[in-house]
């Protein structure tokens, strides 16, 4: 009753308001494009005196920190008959959650700029015809929630202040990139290098499932093995490094096949060239090197959706037969272009955060396929601590249960360390609460399709709502309030429970080869997870189960995302993150060889030990 009130009273308030924001297509575009619809996106950032006035524009700023731009969201289609839409009065913001709340602040000038990210209707067998997001991905393979895939209509910056109309114009395009897409080798679209091939399959799975309505292409980058023309007879294991969308073969760390000029050891990204050529001189050395005696098919693999930059590799209800599709398709067509062996136990994985997940489940949930794996720092791995969230014990995901008090559950610490060329002090500092990060995915795009993180962990593991076509909440996007029916259809991939519920079949395959890697204080609380994952194991089947957990800390601080395993420097000090996402490779490959080794089967082919 009184909430009805408090609504109606808003409505008449900001019904004022709706009449001022104003986004307008552009004659010269619509004549391009035709009509064209999508997530309208308004950002607002305060005009001050040190902000870098270069800047590409509030769109492109400061998405993920504390010192957040201004967004607010709508849904919209603009055609010849409706070449304007005017902001809603409900449109969903954040910080700020109404237009109405930013246009009553002091007058101070504002850049603002609106973009528009386009959705295209999508069939799926046995679900309507729905419109998604074109693409999560950008140009450079950044995440499409922060940059901008190809295709996305904008406006140029305008100065805006308080209680004064704001018209904007969506005039530009961002080109469509795929003739100068940089490739797996960094060529050029469709250049292979003499070390670097490009894999490229139309998945039948995914061409069925999305009855041919979107792009069913696969892509593999598969750097081949030192000595693999002369040693024509050779036969070679797989390594897959799962991670994130990225155009360039990147399996944690580039190759880079030339001395690199720079010397300047606190810019990282010199210090990442180094690296990038370290792993080609290791690579291709012939002895002296961590990959003698280890020649492997290293293979990054692309699987962006209308969701996410990656499908997570997994079967799922919203984005359909990932799993299968890599499983079965690309994975033995890799192996019959490149003379890969083709069997479970010449397999490997390894990958951080999203990756981390992915080479867990797939070890997991593909036993045949795989024998051994790393997952460093994953995605929730059981849903007991899904970050900072108990979904089956909780009543709401973004505060903890209590009578009287609504604490708010967090949902990332510290920053990112991937980056910084030091440790980065792990104070538990809050940049965002959980319920935070979801009202910003909220704002970029309702029904799930922010291509945002939260919700595309939600089109994974959450079925599909057959009369929409949207994946159902595990949690209510704007109130926090958990469904136990979507949490119950999430136990599919709860990776500890899986496990433990198949754990008569499964020891032997986990024993020695499964490892988990997390840092003590992993910026999105990913550690809670991996804690958890190591307590139901330890609860059901003992402590002798011989899956490995590392946590990663410093000086007995801890470690942020995305601590994937000690090592040293040669004072013995432990290597930053920003170090370790490096060098994968030479770590990690060598330890899975050895397990393969030890465990090959009987008259199992070692051609490729050279
Ligand atoms: C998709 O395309 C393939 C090849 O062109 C065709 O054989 C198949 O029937 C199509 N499927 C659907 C559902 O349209
Ligand atoms: C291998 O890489 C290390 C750096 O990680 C480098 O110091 C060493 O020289 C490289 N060895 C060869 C044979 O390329």
């Amino acid at each position: 009753m009184l909430l009805a009130l408090v609504t109606l009273l808003s409505f008449a308030n900001a019904a004022l308001a709706s009449t001022e924001v104003t986004v307008k297509l552009s004659d010269k575009i619509l004549e391009e494009e035709g009509d064209v619809n999508g997530r309208v996106r308004v950002y607002f950032s305060i005009i001050k005196p040190d902000r870098d006035s270069s800047s590409k524009g509030p769109m492109y700023e400061n998405a993920d920190e504390q010192d957040t731009n201004q967004v607010f969201g709508f849904d919209a289609r603009f055609s010849t008959t409706s070449t304007t839409s005017e902001l809603p009065e409900e449109a969903y913001g954040y910080p700020l959650s109404r237009f109405a709340d930013l246009n009553a602040l002091p007058a101070q000038s504002y850049s603002v700029q609106v973009e528009l990210a386009r959705f295209k209707e999508v069939r799926r067998q046995g679900l309507p015809p729905t419109f998604l997001p074109t693409s999560c991905v950008s140009k450079d393979g950044s995440n499409g929630a922060y940059e901008k895939p190809d295709g996305t209509i904008y406006s140029k910056p305008v100065v805006w202040k308080p209680g004064t109309p704001l018209a904007l114009t969506l005039s530009e395009v961002i080109p469509d990139s795929t003739p100068s897409s940089r490739g797996c080798a960094g060529l050029g679209d469709g250049v292979d290098s003499d070390w670097i091939k490009t894999v490229r399959i139309t998945s039948s799975a995914l061409s069925e499932f999305y009855q041919n309505s979107t792009d069913a292409t696969l892509e593999a980058c598969v750097l081949l093995p030192f000595g693999f023309d002369d040693h024509s007879d050779a036969k070679y294991p797989l390594v897959l490094a799962n991670g994130h969308y990225n155009p360039t073969f990147n399996p944690g760390g580039e190759f880079i096949e030339e001395k690199p000029e720079c010397n300047d050891p606190d810019d990282y990204a010199c210090v990442s060239a180094w690296y990038g050529y370290y792993l080609f001189s290791n690579w291709t050395a012939p002895s002296s090197t961590p990959m003698e005696n280890a020649r492997v098919l290293l293979v990054t693999i692309n699987h962006p959706t209308s969701f996410f930059d990656d499908s997570y590799a997994v079967d799922s209800q919203a984005m359909g037969p990932y799993g299968t599709a890599i499983m079965n398709e690309l994975i033995p067509e890799v192996e019959r272009r490149f003379r890969g062996l083709g069997e479970g136990w010449a397999r490997g994985l390894m990958g951080g955060s999203t990756g981390g997940w992915e080479s867990a489940a797939h070890m997991i949930l593909y036993p045949d396929m795989f024998s051994y794996s790393l997952a460093a720092c994953p995605d929730s791995v059981t849903f007991s601590r899904h970050t900072s969230v108990n979904m089956y014990e909780q009543d709401n995901a973004y505060y903890y249960n209590s009578d009287f008090k609504r604490t708010p559950t967090p949902g990332y610490r510290d920053g990112y360390s991937g980056q910084s060329i030091d440790y980065v002090f792990p104070a538990g500092d809050i940049i965002s609460t959980f319920r935070e990060m979801n009202l910003r995915e909220l704002a970029l795009g309702d029904n799930g399709l922010s291509c945002g993180q939260c919700d595309a962990w939600e089109a994974v593991w959450s079925p599909v709502d057959t009369s929409t076509g949207y994946a159902k909440r595990a949690y209510d996007k704007e109130t926090g309030v958990i469904d136990n029916d979507v949490v119950e259809y999430w136990k599919k991939y709860d990776l500890a429970r899986v496990l433990v519920d198949r754990w008569d079949e499964l020891k032997d395959h986990v024993a020695g080869k499964l490892h988990f890697a997390a840092g003590g204080s992993d910026s999105f609380y990913l550690n809670n997870g991996v804690y958890d994952f190591q307590r139901l194991l330890e609860e059901s089947v003992g402590l002798d189960h011989g899956v490995t957990f590392t946590y990663g800390a410093h000086d007995g601080l801890g470690m942020q995302h995305c601590f994937r395993g000690y090592e040293y420097d040669q004072e013995g000090k432990v290597q930053p993150n920003s170090i370790t996402r490096l060098t994968y490779v030479q770590d990690v490959v060598p330890k899975m060889v050895e397990s393969w080794v030890a465990n090959a089967p009987e008259g199992a082919d070692m051609s490729w030990r050279y």
